[in-house]
C-alpha cells in the first residue's frame, strides 16, 4: 500500500460539509467524523501515514488524533476483511445468545476474536453494547445492524455474504423496529 494519502475530490467534498458545522476555529472538534472519511477511503482502516494526514488536514498534534483513533473501537488500526463483523457480548445480548452467536461465526468464517479469515472476507471483533439491545442478541457488519439472531438465521447472514450476496438487514424474525415480538399490547388500532 502507497504511504500517501490526501482525500479524493468526494471525500474532500464531505469533509468541508462537515466542517462548516463547526464554528471558527472549532475544526478540531470534526476529528472523529474526519477519521471516519479517511477510514473509508482506505479501505476499513487507518495506517498511521492516515491519520497523520487527518492531523495535517486540522491542524492537530499527531498524537492527539492517534489518541482518537486508538480509543474508539469504530477505527480499525490494522487492515481488515471485506465484511467486518462486530459481535455484541454486552449483557443484553449475552444473556440473549451472543456466546452461540460467536460459536457461529468461528465454524462459518473460521475466525476467532480479532481475527481475519484468510481469504479476506471476514474479520471478526467483540465489541460492547451497540445501541440495539431491544432486538438482541445483535451484530453490526459494516455499516449494517443484523437483529434478533439465532444460530440459525446468523449462520445465513454469514453464509450469504460468504456467496457475496447481501442478506436483509435489521430483525431477522421479522418484527418491525422494536415492536414486542408477540405483536402490539397498546395502540392496537388507529385512534385507541
Ligand atoms: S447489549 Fe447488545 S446492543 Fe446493547
Amino acid at each position: 500500500m502507497s504511504d500517501t494519502f490526501a482525500f479524493d475530490a468526494a471525500t474532500e467534498e464531505r469533509a468541508r460539509t462537515i466542517l462548516k458545522r463547526y464554528p471558527e476555529g472549532r475544526s478540531q472538534s470534526a476529528v472523529i467524523p474526519l477519521l471516519d472519511l479517511a477510514q473509508r477511503q482506505a479501505g476499513g482502516w487507518l495506517p498511521v501515514h492516515v491519520i497523520e494526514y487527518v492531523a495535517s488536514y486540522l491542524d492537530m498534534p499527531k498524537i492527539r488524533v492517534l489518541e482518537v483513533a486508538t480509543f474508539y473501537s469504530m477505527f480499525n488500526l490494522e487492515p481488515v476483511g471485506k465484511n467486518f463483523v462486530q459481535l455484541c457480548r454486552t449483557t443484553p445480548c449475552w444473556l440473549r445468545g451472543s456466546d452461540d452467536l460467536r460459536a457461529v461465526a468461528k465454524n462459518v468464517t473460521g475466525c476467532g476474536l480479532g481475527e481475519t479469515s484468510a481469504d479476506g472476507l471476514f474479520t471478526v471483533v467483540e465489541v460492547e453494547c451497540l445501541g440495539a439491545c431491544c432486538n438482541a442478541p445483535m451484530v453490526q457488519i459494516n455499516d449494517d445492524y443484523y437483529e434478533d439472531l439465532t444460530a440459525e438465521n446468523f449462520k445465513d447472514v454469514l453464509e450469504a455474504l460468504k456467496r457475496g450476496e447481501d442478506p436483509k438487514t435489521g430483525s431477522q424474525t421479522g418484527r418491525t423496529g422494536s415492536e414486542p415480538e408477540d405483536g402490539l399490547t397498546t395502540l392496537t388500532a388507529e385512534g385507541a
